[in-house]
């Protein structure tokens, strides 16, 4: 399916049904990616919304994609964390697939945190590194799909949304400021969306390089481009799961699991403690 049109009244009703399962209020979204799910682990008093249970979720399919929603407490901060997210790849509309992001905006939520693994495309990046997401390039919307296609609803935000800052500059500081009292070296770079699902070939690789990518992953730009036209501040984080230019041409899913397993207590102490002090 290319493309399907949503509306407002789509998304009040999956924000509707939300917000009559919980109590909590949540202004910060975390959007947990494959294998860090765990992170919402630590949310306390939460509620659990199973995404099938909600109107117009899409559901993932993937493995490593827990698909539910965590609402409670992280940090003294109301929090709302997707375990888990749909994909393009899946066979779902590039709107549909960024439902959630507007659904978060219609609950009260102003600040996204979204994490993602990617492969890393900058040579000097190693598996396990964390990459904070200076910007992103959309080859998938240059080429016609955007999730902001079709007629644009201006109480939603404008027809031309600026992308000039995308990630939030003063989160951006936050995260390297947190990330050096905790001695975690964390890179930064160019995050490229591609749909996905095949991996890619070495001829694809070295072209993103060229483009200016320092990682590539199937996801989180969609969403990102959307929160953006919302309003939103973006702070986003890639747990580089494999190295694409390091002599290791195969990629598996199961790496990409594995690298996320073991990234998440470093991934899970910058996050708390950017909660912890953004406001
Ligand atoms: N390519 C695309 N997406 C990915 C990769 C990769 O190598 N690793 C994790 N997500």
């Amino acid at each position: 399916m290319t493309d399907e049109f949503l509306t407002r009244a789509d998304y009040t009703a999956a924000a509707q049904f939300i917000a009559a399962r919980t109590q909590h209020r949540p202004t910060t979204a975390l959007i947990l990616g494959s294998g860090l799910n765990p992170l919402a682990d630590e949310i306390a008093h939460a509620d659990v919304i199973p995404y099938r249970e909600i109107p117009g979720f899409p559901v993932s399919t993937v493995e490593g994609h827990a698909g539910e929603l965590v609402i409670g407490a992280l940090s003294g901060q109301t929090v709302i964390a997707l375990r888990g997210r749909a994909h393009y790849y899946e066979g779902y509309s590039i709107q549909r697939v960024t439902l959630p992001i507007r659904t978060l905006h219609a609950l009260g939520v102003r600040t996204l945190i979204v994490t993602n693994a990617a492969g890393g495309v900058n040579p000097d990046f190693v598996p396990g590194d964390l990459m904070l997401i200076t910007d992103h390039i959309n080859l998938v919307g240059m080429a016609g799909l955007n999730p902001l296609r079709g007629p644009n609803d201006t109480t939603l935000g404008p027809r031309f949304p600026d992308m000039s800052a995308a990630y939030d500059p003063e989160l951006r500081e936050l995260a390297r400021a947190i990330a050096r009292v905790h001695g975690i070296a964390l890179r930064e770079g160019v995050y490229i969306f591609l749909a996905g699902p095949s991996f890619e070939t070495p001829a694809d690789v070295r072209f993103i390089r060229l483009i200016g990518a320092d990682a590539v992953g199937m996801s989180t730009v969609p969403e990102v481009t959307t929160a953006r036209h919302s309003g939103m501040r973006v702070l986003g984080i890639s747990l580089i799961s494999n190295s694409l230019t390091r002599g290791q041409e195969q990629v598996s899913h199961e790496e990409v699991l594995a690298a996320g397993k073991a990234a998440v207590p470093k991934l899970a102490a910058l996050i708390k403690d950017v909660l912890a002090r953004a406001s």
